[in-house]
């Protein structure tokens, strides 16, 4: 018993010539937009996603956002959720994920990194170590905190290796130190996961994942098809 999530994620299919045809839009490569393929959930993932649904029911009652003040996330309040094919393409760039230092419980059935920090654990007071997958609290006065830990860790040698995803804010202060790295421009724009499961597609902005590590051609490999590679 399974679910299909209308336009989120694919099955990250390889392309071996430009005539393959995707299984999923059947289109060719230059075509296909897998960012926009639907997903099929496992029955497990489906009964997470009943099971948040109340608590999202709660929280939503609370008062929605309107778009502009979801892109900005000014009060933390709202948590985006990394679509599954992103997931996959860092977690085969990383081989596992170490740490999660941004999640929760419920975010962590989908990103199954071995140890995760929440927001009571105040993930940026904690230390940080080997494989990260970050999709840290998006906010205007947090975004630099989060950043700049993520590249202070890794070039004191405190982290192996990091993926992180973020809005593809090039012309702000905290974004810089990000260029310094190899990067993914996803492509089409990255449709977040809410809390119950469904797929936020208020989103305006275009998201970048930024690979911090030595293995730069595997990351190249694993995510030029959702995007275009910035070395
Ligand atoms: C954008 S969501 C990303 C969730 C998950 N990492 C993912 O990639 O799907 C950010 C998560 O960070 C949590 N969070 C908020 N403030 C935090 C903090 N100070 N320390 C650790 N986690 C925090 C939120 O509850 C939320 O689950």
């Amino acid at each position: 018993m399974s679910q299909i999530l209308e336009k989120c994620l694919s099955a990250g299919k390889t392309f071996t010539s430009s005539s393959d045809i995707c299984p999923i839009c059947k289109k060719i490569k230059s075509e296909c937009r897998p960012l926009s393929h639907p997903i099929v959930l496992t029955p497990e993932q489906t009964e997470d996603y009943k099971r948040w649904q109340d608590s999202w029911e709660t929280f939503g009652k609370k008062g929605k956002k309107s778009p502009a003040e979801l892109i900005n996330q000014t009060s933390g309040n709202v948590v985006y959720y990394t679509p599954q094919i992103i997931l996959e393409a860092a977690r085969k760039t990383l081989g596992e994920f170490d740490l999660d230092p941004a999640s929760s419980e419920q975010a962590n059935k989908f990103v199954r990194a071995k140890k995760f920090y929440t927001k009571e654990d105040n993930g940026l007071s904690r230390s940080w170590f080997g494989r990260i997958w970050m999709n840290h609290p998006f906010s205007r006065t947090e975004n630099a905190l989060w950043i700049n830990k993520l590249v202070n860790d890794y070039d004191q040698g405190n982290i192996k290796e990091a993926c992180c995803i973020t809005y593809a804010c090039t012309s702000e202060k905290w974004f810089r130190p990000l260029f310094h790295y190899i990067q993914c421009f996803l492509s089409p724009r990255t449709n977040y996961l809410l809390p119950d499961g469904s797929v936020y597609k208020g989103v305006t902005k275009g998201s970048v994942v930024t690979y911090l590590g030595i293995n730069r051609q595997a990351f190249a490999d694993n995510f030029c098809e959702l995007g275009a590679i910035k070395t």
